[in-house]
Parts: C-alpha cells; sequence; structure tokens
C-alpha cells in the first residue's frame, strides 16, 4: 500500500459531490475561480449566483481562515458560467494536501477546463513593490519536492497519468492575455511577472529562508496554490494564476518591517478592484477567443 493512498477521496467520492452540485444548480460551468486572503470581493460579480456554504457540500474542508468566506459561488461572468471558491484550503489548516486539492478535481468533474487562481504573496525579488500583481509563469513546490505532494499515491488514470509534466504548467496564451488586458487597462506600471515559491506556512518566513528562496529563483513566496495548479494540471486543466504582492519578504537583519496578516489583508482590499476587473476582463475576452475564435473585443470595457 503506497503511504497516504487513503488520504484521497476517490473518483467515486469526487463524482459524488460534483452530482451534488450540478442537481442543485442549472449553471454548467466552464470557468473555476480560486479566490486568495482578501480577494474573495470576485465572486460578488457573478450574476444569477447560487452559492453554497462548504460545510453544506458533502466532502469539502472547511475553511478556518480570516479573510476567506468558505462559499462556493456558481454564477456567470460576462456571459461565462464560472464556478468561484470564495476562500480555499491551505497545509497550515491541517488539512491534508489531498484535501486541500480536492475542489480542483471537483471542478473538473463539473466540467470546468479552465482555472484562475489567485493568492496574496510576499515579493523576495527586490523590483517589486507592495500592490504589484505578478502573473505566475511558474512555481517552485518545496513541501512537494520533499514528498508532500497532492499526487503522491495510488493514480487513479481517470484524473490522470502517474508521472505528469509540470513544466508547461501556466498556460502562455492566458499570461499573455493578462498582459494585454493589463496593458489596456492601465495597470502597466504594477503588473509582473515571476516565479511563485509555496511554503507550508503558517509562520513567515526567516530572513534566511527568504533569501534562500530568492537565491533558488523565486520572485514571491506564499502558502498556496502550486498545490491546486499541480492538481489541475494533472487532470488537464488549463491555468492562469497570479498574486497579489501585499507585502515584501524580510530579506534584512536590520529591517524594520514584519510580516502580518492584518497588512496582507489590507492591501488586498486597496488592490482588490483592479485584480477583479483584470479577471473579469481577462474571463471576457477568453469567451470570444474560445466561441468566435475572434480578437474583436473592443466593447470589452462597458461594464469593467
Ligand atoms: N510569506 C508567505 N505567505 C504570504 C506572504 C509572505 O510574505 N504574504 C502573503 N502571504
Amino acid at each position: 500500500m503506497f503511504p497516504q493512498a487513503d488520504q484521497s477521496d476517490t473518483y467515486e467520492d469526487c463524482k459524488a459531490t460534483a452530482d451534488w452540485l450540478l442537481a442543485q444548480s442549472a449553471v454548467r460551468p466552464s470557468v473555476g475561480i480560486v479566490c486568495g486572503s482578501g480577494l474573495g470581493g470576485l465572486a460578488a460579480a457573478l450574476k444569477d449566483q447560487v452559492a453554497f456554504d462548504y460545510k453544506d457540500v458533502p466532502n469539502f474542508p472547511q475553511s478556518t481562515v480570516h479573510g476567506h468566506a468558505g462559499r462556493l459561488v456558481f454564477g456567470t461572468l460576462r456571459g461565462r458560467s464560472c464556478v468561484c471558491m470564495q476562500g480555499r484550503f491551505h497545509l497550515y489548516e491541517g488539512y491534508s494536501v489531498q484535501k486541500v486539492t480536492l475542489p480542483m478535481r471537483i471542478f473538473k468533474l463539473l466540467g470546468v477546463d479552465t482555472v484562475i487562481l489567485t493568492n496574496a504573496a510576499g515579493a523576495l525579488n527586490q523590483d517589486f513593490k507592495v500592490g504589484d500583481i505578478m502573473i505566475l509563469k511558474d512555481h517552485i513546490n518545496l513541501p512537494g519536492l520533499s514528498g508532500n505532494h497532492p499526487l503522491v499515491g495510488l493514480n487513479d488514470e481517470r484524473f490522470g497519468v502517474r508521472f505528469p509534466c509540470m513544466s508547461d504548467a501556466y498556460e502562455r496564451e492566458l499570461q499573455q492575455l493578462a498582459l494585454d488586458v493589463g496593458q489596456e487597462l492601465g495597470f502597466g506600471d504594477f503588473l509582473k511577472e515571476g516565479v511563485y515559491s509555496v511554503l507550508g506556512g503558517p509562520s513567515f518566513e526567516t530572513v534566511a529562508e527568504s533569501r534562500m528562496l530568492a537565491k533558488l529563483g523565486a520572485d514571491a513566496v506564499g502558502m498556496s496554490t502550486v498545490h491546486e495548479v499541480t492538481v489541475a494540471r494533472h487532470c488537464g486543466m488549463r491555468v492562469f494564476a497570479l498574486s497579489l504582492i501585499t507585502n515584501r519578504a524580510v530579506m534584512d537583519y536590520d529591517s524594520p518591517e514584519k510580516a502580518n496578516h492584518e497588512e496582507v489583508l489590507v492591501v488586498a482590499k486597496q488592490r482588490a478592484e483592479q485584480v477583479e476587473r483584470l479577471i473579469c476582463t481577462m474571463v471576457a475576452r477568453m469567451e470570444r477567443r474560445h466561441n468566435n475564435n475572434d480578437d474583436d473585443d473592443h466593447d470589452d470595457h462597458h461594464d469593467d
């Protein structure tokens, strides 16, 4: 028996949850959105909402973190059917990495083909400022590299292959779309690209840890996203992710700065509206490319 094999919900468990949700909502989502700390307001942009508290969804974990509402919201964003997680799960809450990523498999079974994830992160790259939005082009999965990986255990081929490729985890076309949309919305000055490194948390990093991560090539550090991306890619969904830089990781022993969750939520609140606009416009644009193969999107800004 593989260690941890018993921690995964089975395909049948995931299917039961997806079927339960599909029976309660007429929405058939093709886009799944995961809202990071303080960024759950995006769900309010969904029209014709049907929402579920996580506690009412079979097999679902509960959100325990301030800033994460703990609701699964179905609805329409710019005419496109979406499902939105208002709050996600983290290793530091005590959930197994399999439980943290369970919603990705449920997304897949709901019919989602594109996953958009947001998070709050600390900057390691010295050129980044608080309030920057970093488009993820790659990640470093430190817990995964040391064995705490969501795909450890028996592999169910109905989800994906035993040894999935991760060198193409973040869809290039969606990164370019985000850059184009960001430029058009006037976000060019604070839109960056980079590598995100995940740690288990919940403590913020020591100076030595932050320096190590920067030396390894990470531009930002946080406590989420990578596990979900890994499972989303395993089951063949395309992925876009962004980090809102809410603080600069402390890299210097003389620095008076101290990372804290309140600061994370304050900065998230200040930039939330722009993050939401970026994602809404991307979703609108994705739909046109998808349906019409047509880049003519001049009326996108009407209800930005
Ligand atoms: N470190 C880890 N996670 C975070 C940070 C940070 O500095 N900021 C927001 N989430």
